[in-house]
């Protein structure tokens, strides 16, 4: 394998109501992050894993993970920018590619890590994955009044893995002034082409209850 995947795991998971960080949280028995891990130690192009854990849970995610793959574990930071620039100052000399993957992403299938990886590999120095928006998309102003309609044709929903050669991403997070909250994002800053291949539903972040719900059902479903 020549890809080093760095994977963000250190937020709060506000949204999905209060308990454990999210990447602790159960689905289907298991913590999203032993899920997302084990897709992610599947793909043959994967040779290291950083994951970007909470603070108060480096030990704990260690003994978690130790059973699923070899992987590195270090403190997140509080936005997930930071978190992401610490689990990269971790990837040892080798690999030159790396991706970046939500742990909140817990069922992303192998296949699309390489595919990422392998646009990559083709020559692209940046590549996301996509899925065309489905809803109509409607700017708003105050008190909730429509001021338009978004040409949606136009429009993609990004996912991760996000894939990038390994300067790019390092040169990005170096350059990075306002925290954003994708990778590619701090690229398109440089002026870099970021390249899309199709995405995933089974990529899917887990934010919301009802997307734990979802993920509970394709688990079940043999994902
Ligand atoms: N993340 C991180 N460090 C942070 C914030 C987020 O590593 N300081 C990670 C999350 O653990 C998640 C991914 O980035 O795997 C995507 O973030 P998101 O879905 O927003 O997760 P949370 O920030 O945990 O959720 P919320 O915004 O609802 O609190
Ligand atoms: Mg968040």
């Amino acid at each position: 394998g020549d890809v080093a995947v760095l994977v963000p795991a250190a937020g709060a998971g506000v949204r999905l109501g209060p308990g454990r960080p999210k990447a602790l949280r159960l689905l289907g028995g298991e913590p999203l992050l032993v899920h997302a891990v084990r897709r992610l130690a599947a793909a043959a192009s994967v040779h290291t894993v950083v994951v970007a854990a909470p603070a108060a849970d480096l030990v704990a995610v260690r003994e978690l993970l130790a059973p699923v793959a070899p992987v590195t574990v270090v403190a997140g930071g509080v936005q997930r920018q930071a978190s992401v620039a610490a689990a990269l100052a971790a990837v040892p000399a080798g690999p030159e590619i790396v991706l970046v993957h939500d742990a909140a992403r817990a069922l992303t299938p192998p296949g699309l890590v390489e595919s990422v990886a392998a646009a990559v590999r083709s020559g692209h120095d940046a590549v996301i994955p996509v899925l065309p928006v489905v809803d109509t998309i409607k700017e708003i102003g105050v008190g909730e009044r429509v001021l338009g309609t978004v040409d949606r044709s136009a429009l993609r929903a990004v996912q991760t893995p996000q894939g990038f050669r390994r300067g790019v991403l390092t040169t990005a997070h170096a350059a990075a002034t306002d925290p954003l909250t994708d990778d590619a994002g701090l690229v398109e800053k440089l002026g870099v082409p970021v390249v899309c291949v199709p995405g995933s539903e089974h990529a899917l972040k887990i934010t919301r209850p009802f997307d734990l719900a979802l993920a509970e059902h394709l688990l079940a479903m043999g994902r």
